[in-house]
């Protein structure tokens, strides 16, 4: 996506980290209920580093990202973590954490193959007994099409953004979604700027991810999170144990 491409530095005018804090703090909750002592954590597809910015606070943060451009973001907002560039499919740090966190970047896993081999590299990064937390935006049973739009004003660099984003599932025979994208880049003293975006993301029903969970090795858990700015039922994050 030209998101984390080419626009990455307007990450946090797109999503502004303050927003994360309801989220960071449910996330929190459900880790605390299936792990007490974590010290230890790496995050696969860390983007802008918005979530880690809050769960830093109470574990060791290994950051990781396929995008390079995203991953300075991120230094930028959490510099005392470790970032490490790779594809969350194929990354091997050769080294086990007590917690793996994969956030919504997981939706960009759109086969089950995919899914399968991110799933053998968080069992290869976790310690005996340690957790993997996922939180995928949406499963085939809770998906709706939607459109919302957002952006913020960034007094300190004199950038603004908007944008409106478009999510519909084109062909619901297959395991993708299909979200596009329009933004407004406001500048001082430039031009008003607009453009377009598109992303491909992976769309599964639970039982696919349970059995592949499974297959892998993880006990595998539900849990229900309930956000003031979701459709109660609608957010289900997953833990594994190994
Ligand atoms: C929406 S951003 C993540 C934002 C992040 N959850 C936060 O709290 O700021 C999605 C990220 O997924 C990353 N991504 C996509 N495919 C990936 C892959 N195969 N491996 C690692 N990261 C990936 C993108 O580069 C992008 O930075």
């Amino acid at each position: 996506m030209k998101l984390y491409n080419k626009y990455a530095a307007w990450w946090p005018v797109l999503s502004s980290p303050k927003d994360y804090k309801e989220e960071a703090g449910l996330y929190r909750k459900i880790i605390n209920k299936h792990k007490k002592s974590i010290t230890t954590a790496l995050e696969l597809g860390c983007g802008g580093g918005n979530n880690a910015s809050y769960l830093k606070k109470h574990y060791q943060m290994t950051l990781s990202d396929v995008s390079p451009h995203m991953l300075k973001m991120s230094k930028k907002l959490n510099p005392e973590c470790r970032h490490v560039l790779g594809d969350m499919r194929t990354i091997n740090l050769h080294k086990k954490f007590d917690l793996v966190f994969i956030h919504d970047a997981v939706m960009y896993m759109t086969s089950e193959n995919d899914l399968k081999k991110v799933f053998a590299t968080a069992y290869n990064h976790l310690s005996e007994g340690g957790i993997v937390f996922i939180t995928p935006d949406y499963f085939k049973e809770t998906f709706k099409p939607k459109t919302s739009h957002g952006g913020h004003d960034d007094p300190v660099s004199g950038r603004s953004l908007r944008y409106l984003e478009w999510e519909y599932d084109g062909d619901p025979s297959d395991t993708t979604v299909e979200t596009d994208f329009a933004y407004i880049f406001r500048e001082r003293n430039k031009p008003v700027r607009v453009d377009r975006d598109i992303s491909i993301t992976g769309i599964f029903p639970k039982k696919t991810w349970e059995k592949l969970l499974r297959e892998m090795g993880f006990r595998v858990y539900f849990e229900p999170m309930e956000h003031s700015e979701l459709e109660p039922g609608s957010y289900i994050g997953i833990v594994g144990r190994k």
